[in-house]
């Protein structure tokens, strides 16, 4: 297909990068430090910041959720107009990241910020945004995508906008071994299937963007396997997979297929279960039902990924099942909640948000959302 790219977010990798923020905001600038519940006062991240801001004018702001609410956002919103911030320091992970596209976008607008979310309101500017990623595995700190919750009607939903890029991301590698090995694994399984909802789609014979994934997929496979040997290498390994998992660069010119993710985002939504804990009991299961239009590729990724000389299909997914398991990650949703009517809840959030039909030929109805939630129990 014909494309249009550019990804304008400057990298800064490597360890002790965060110093360079004194650089990297101009000094004039009025900065909204955002952060997360306080794991960066924790392991030395907040410290850093403080220290390269040291001649910067800021103000904090704290309390960004996971799986960020709207509620919290809009006080945030409210604070930093208060404040005259014209620039957002995200400091954490895809949470705190999203809030601040979020914030960015809703900062001149003077309705109801979730506007944004229901597409009522398209964004015509933004303040800018530049991040310290504390956690790697959405990818958001260089896409324009943000998902973000309201709590009060238990929905999930996203947005993007040109505007929305961070200019600039700091990813030292060194941040992440505050991380326990639920975030690590969550981080791990994110980017696994981000790439997998831009590469397990038709055959289109686009050689860069299959090949480029196979080579992410490769590498996030080998980060799983020697989960237990993480050294420094093991840590920027994964950094840097999850962050081209996720830039926009492997989806450009091909179709995508981001049915896990709509039903995974419902199920955070009404259960508040972690982002890639729902893709890890979603993913096999919706890949089972859609067996044949999915097939062609599955068979490619059984052969390219994981060396599989098989005509089976199903085993190529229960491989990547058996890879989540091996992570020790529950795939059963009956014990992430005790409601009896998952399928139904789930399948009125996507009709209001308005997924009848998704999926690369539009096969995921109702009744393959209900089939897959049942397998899924
Ligand atoms: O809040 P704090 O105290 O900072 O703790 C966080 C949070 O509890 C903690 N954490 C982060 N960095 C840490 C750390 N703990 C110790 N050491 C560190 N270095 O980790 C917890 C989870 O953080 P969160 O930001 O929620 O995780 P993640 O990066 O997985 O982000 C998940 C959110 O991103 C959305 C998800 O839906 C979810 O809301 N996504 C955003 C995408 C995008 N913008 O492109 C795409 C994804 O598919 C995804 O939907
Ligand atoms: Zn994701």
């Amino acid at each position: 297909m014909n494309f249009t790219y550019k990804n304008p977010t400057l990298i800064e990798f490597g360890k002790g990068k965060i110093a360079n923020l004194k650089n990297l905001i101009p000094k004039d600038r009025t900065i909204l430090f955002l952060y997360g519940g306080g794991s960066i006062k924790r392991n030395g991240i907040y410290e850093q910041v403080i220290q390269a801001l040291q001649n910067h004018s800021f103000v904090e702001f704290s309390g960004v959720e996971p799986n960020p609410t709207k509620e919290t956002l809009d006080k945030a919103v409210l604070f930093a107009r208060e404040n005259n911030v014209d620039f957002i320091l995200a400091v954490g992970g895809g949470s705190v990241i999203d809030g601040s596209k979020y914030i960015a976008s809703s900062f001149h607008y003077d309705g109801d910020g979730w506007d944004i979310l229901e597409n009522k309101y398209i964004p015509k500017k933004a303040l800018d945004i530049g991040v310290v990623l504390t956690l790697a595995a959405t990818g958001s700190e260089s896409n324009s995508g943000a998902v973000i919750t309201k709590k009060q009607t238990k929905e999930k939903r996203f947005f993007g906008s040109p505007f929305t890029y961070p200019s600039f991301a700091i990813l030292d590698p060194d941040v992440l071994k505050s991380l326990d090995d639920r975030q690590i694994v969550n981080g791990l399984i994110d980017s696994f299937v981000h790439v997998c909802e831009q590469y397990l789609t038709i055959n289109h014979g686009c050689l860069v963007q299959d090949r480029y994934s196979e080579a992410l997929l490769l590498s996030i496979l080998e980060l799983m396997q020697t989960f237990d040997k993480k050294d420094d290498l093991w840590y920027a390994n994964l950094m840097w997979s999850a962050n081209q998992a996720l830039n926009g660069l492997i989806g450009t010119g091909v179709p995508q297929d981001w049915a896990t993710h709509f039903i995974g985002h419902e199920l955070s939504g009404l259960y508040g279960i972690d982002h890639a804990r729902t893709l890890a009991i979603i993913q096999p299961n919706l890949l089972r039902e859609l067996l044949d239009e999915k097939s062609q590729k599955l068979l490619q990724m059984g052969k390219n990924v994981f060396a599989m000389q098989t005509d089976d299909v199903n085993k190529v997914i229960d491989k990547i099942e058996s890879l989540y398991l091996s992570l020790g990650v529950n795939l059963k949703l009956s014990s992430y909640t005790d409601d009896k009517n998952i399928a139904q809840k789930v399948i009125e959030l996507l009709h209001k948000h308005g997924f009848d039909r998704f999926g690369i030929n539009r096969t995921v109805s109702k009744d393959t959302v209900e089939k897959i939630i049942k397998r899924s129990l």
